[in-house]
């Protein structure tokens, strides 16, 4: 439990508060409305940076009462600003609500989702995705104290992060932003993210607001398109989609983002039973809901759930929205205010509403005394956190091959570098870095290395580029095949651009047929060839896979993805991620790793080109004496695990112990296992270490027959690397 909980003063404070508090005043309070509206417009800013137009914020505070404003200053590309300028924003914001006539203060969030996305020279982390494959809980808690720490240095205090969705759509454009497809290690990923982030006490001077994101059922478009719908049954939402939200309540998040589409035909913000039943009562959240972006107004103009944009608030809030991300008129406002006079939406629903929200705001020290924000220097973009960004990124990327142990080269071998995504900095860090899609390359840090410059520090032979300056620039296929005769290896980097949202939508997981086409005119030049991988998804690399003697997924592993790369292509760094995502064989064989035994039976298999948990390393490790300490187990009793795991090879190295259980039989078919304990360690070359694990009651659960979850009696099998031991529970 959080120091955040609500204490008897906190709901004193509230009540006395809302006493006080007008109509318009509850309403404006549970308004969230983007920078642009009280921003000087873009064309009367002839810097890059934004401006606060003095008018449009007292209109805004002062007139409408908001509680929330959200992003980045509408300069010619959304861009991050200088923590300065940040500093200075907020202040003039908060000095503008303390002239309001209860002096409440307003709630500003940023999508600070990797590391302080708008604030210029940020430390910008490995995406979700990316920090997941480290399968190393302690930097996703690095990386929230870290984010916090620069948030609030930059004056900022609530961060729309972590993504708490389950990424088991692979078309998904925004699979990257989850901790990938596995329950457990998203949820033990994400929930070490918010600790950091939030510490025991989010007012704390280095410390932030979090929120879950997007509640629920987001991450599984049936056609792969973002904000499109999902169809996904009560038992499945409660076996896979709802345990990382009830962690990331339990862990203290004090907001929740709601999904922008819908499940079963309802949209998420009019789904009552997900808003208040589920989240309210069962998960016995006590925070605030804030609606995704237009998704309130889209109700109407989209969805057609709702005959009007004001009856479209009316269901919303209705349903347990408590503040509206609108973002860019006063309507919610004015339809809400009508809805309250004419009787429609009760006051106690208001109350309600406003109650939660300044609950937060208290929690988060919003009505002390005003505090300076941190000091720069000792907080932003420090070398610890430089540091600490380079150890996330080198744990992120997975060694899937490595034939007749090519690698790591030697820094004096000759080496041709090649590919879209080989010096570019934009496509190791994905969407909401500096811009909302990422891809602003010239707005990248000048200090930061791609691919090749990490390459040409490091090496002490021959290295050379044949390439674009952007993604889509045409390669020259004869130069690069001219050029390999005079060079021992072809590093191959290939990948996607950057993007998120419907933005980043796309028909097929294929390569596109000009990077298929490089890598065949690579091949042909007979010189081994390294295959390295930048993008947010898996696509689909098999045939040129096949033919390369390595190859290196790197995914979105952040501003410091270039020199880890280097790292571990030199062998200054071993290899110790593991895949958080089973990685397909073709388009359409999406089939993942805890699939039902019909979808490995007779004809079907499971048949990925590689497994979910699959990363080698440059040493090799083996695990033995898979241990239970009873074989006999009742309903309520624990279970421990043990096992040995030793570094059989000659180099130092870690790796990530996985458990897996395996219910036998059940009333309900159960997925063939499930991964419910993981454990990273470091080992010395000969080094043996025992490890023990805990599997509880609700390890053993699932959902049954009549949606309640349950445990039934029978055998579970527990496998750790190639040993399995049953034990019985009745
Ligand atoms: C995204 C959210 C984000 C919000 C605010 C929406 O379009 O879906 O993830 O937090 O914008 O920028």
């Amino acid at each position: 439990m959080s120091a955040n909980a609500a204490t008897p003063d906190t709901a004193t404070n509230v009540a006395q508060l809302l006493a006080k508090m007008t109509i318009e005043e509850k309403i404006g309070q549970m308004t969230q409305v983007d920078f642009t509206v009280i921003g000087v417009a873009p064309e009367n800013v002839n810097a890059v940076r934004g401006e606060i137009d003095p008018a449009k914020l007292d209109d805004a505070v002062l007139k409408h009462h908001v509680g929330s404003i959200l992003n980045t200053p509408f300069t010619p590309n959304n861009q991050a600003q200088p923590v300065e300028i940040w500093r200075n924003m907020q202040q003039i914001i908060q000095a503008t609500a303390a002239k309001s006539r209860l002096k409440i203060p307003v709630l500003y969030g940023i999508d600070a989702i990797h590391g302080a996305t708008y604030t210029q020279n940020s430390t910008l982390f490995p995406q979700a995705i990316s920090m997941a494959a480290t399968f190393n809980p302690d930097l996703s808690f690095k990386a929230g104290e870290i984010t916090a720490r620069e948030i609030r240095a930059s004056g900022l205090q609530w961060n729309f992060s972590p993504v708490m969705d389950i990424g088991r759509q692979p078309l998904w454009p925004r699979l990257w932003e989850t901790y990938g497809e596995d329950v457990h290690l998203a949820t033990i990923m994400g929930t070490r993210f918010i600790q950091g982030h939030q510490g025991t006490d989010f007012s704390a001077a280095d410390k932030g607001l979090t929120c879950l994101k997007h509640y629920v059922g987001y991450s599984f478009p049936f056609n792969g398109k973002d904000r499109t719908p999902a169809y996904i049954s009560e038992r499945m939402l409660r076996e896979i989609f709802l345990p990382s939200f009830a962690a990331g309540v339990k862990a203290g998040a004090p907001t929740v983002m709601i999904n922008s589409a819908e499940v079963d035909g309802i949209p998420g913000h009019a789904n009552y039973h997900y808003l208040t039943t589920i989240l309210r009562d069962e998960l016995g959240f006590k925070g605030f809901t804030l609606s995704d972006w237009e998704d309130i107004k889209r109700l109407y103009t989209r969805d057609k759930v709702a005959a009007s944009e004001k009856d479209a608030v009316k269901i919303a809030v209705m349903a347990g929205v408590d503040m509206s991300m609108v973002p860019f008129d006063f309507s919610f406002y004015d339809n809400l205010l009508a809805l309250v006079k004419s009787g429609d939406v009760p006051m106690a629903r208001i109350d309600e509403a406003v109650g939660r929200i300044l609950t937060v705001k208290f929690q988060a020290g919003l009505f002390d005394a005003p505090k300076a924000p941190l000091p720069i220097a000792e907080n932003f973009a420090t070398p610890y956190a430089t540091a600490t960004n380079l150890q996330a990124a080198r744990e992120s990327i997975v060694l899937a091959k490595n034939q007749e142990h090519i690698l790591p080269l030697k820094k004096a071998a000759n080496i041709l570098v090649t590919g879209p995504t080989a010096n570019l900095l934009s496509v190791m860090n994905g969407g909401w870095t500096i811009t909302w899609q990422g891809d602003a390359e010239a707005l990248y840090p000048k200090d930061k290395l791609t691919l090749l410059g990490a390459l040409q520090q490091q090496s002490t032979g021959k290295i050379s580029y044949v390439g674009g300056n952007r993604f889509d620039d045409a390669i020259d296929i004869a130069k690069v095949v001219a050029a390999a005769k005079e060079h021992d290896y072809i590093v191959l980097s290939l990948g996607e651009n950057t993007y998120t949202e419907t933005k980043g939508n796309i028909a097929s997981l294929a390569l596109d047929k000009s990077q298929q086409a490089l890598a065949d005119a690579v091949f042909a030049t007979g010189k081994p060839v390294i295959l390295v991988t930048f993008g947010g998804r898996p696509r689909i690399i098999t045939s040129i896979a096949e033919k390369a003697s390595a190859v290196l997924l790197g995914f979105l592993p952040g501003m410091e993805g270039g020199l880890a790369m280097a790292d571990i292509l030199y062998g200054d760094y071993n290899p110790d991620a593991k895949l958080p995502i089973t990685y397909p064989r073709d388009t359409n064989d999406i089939v993942l790793y805890d699939y039902k035994s019909m979808e490995s039976f007779e004809d079907n298999t499971y048949n990925p080109l590689y497994p979910f948990g699959h990363g080698l390393s440059y040493t090799t490790f083996e695990t033995r004496h898979l241990q239970l300490d009873k074989s006999h187990v009742g309903f309520y009793d624990d279970v421990k695990v043990s096992v040995d795991v030793s570094n059989t090879g000659s180099i130092a190295g870690k790796e990530t112990v996985l458990v897996y259980l395996h219910d036998a039989v059940a009333s309900v078919s159960r997925p063939n296992k499930q991964l419910k304990a993981f454990q990273k360690v470091a080992l010395a070359p000969g080094e043996t270490k025992h490890l023990s694990f805990t599997l509880t009651h609700d390890d053993l659960s699932f959902i049954g027959v009549d949606l309640k979850r349950i445990v039934e009696s029978g055998d579970f099998i527990v496998m750790v690397g190639e040993e399995r031991v049953t034990f019985n529970v009745n």
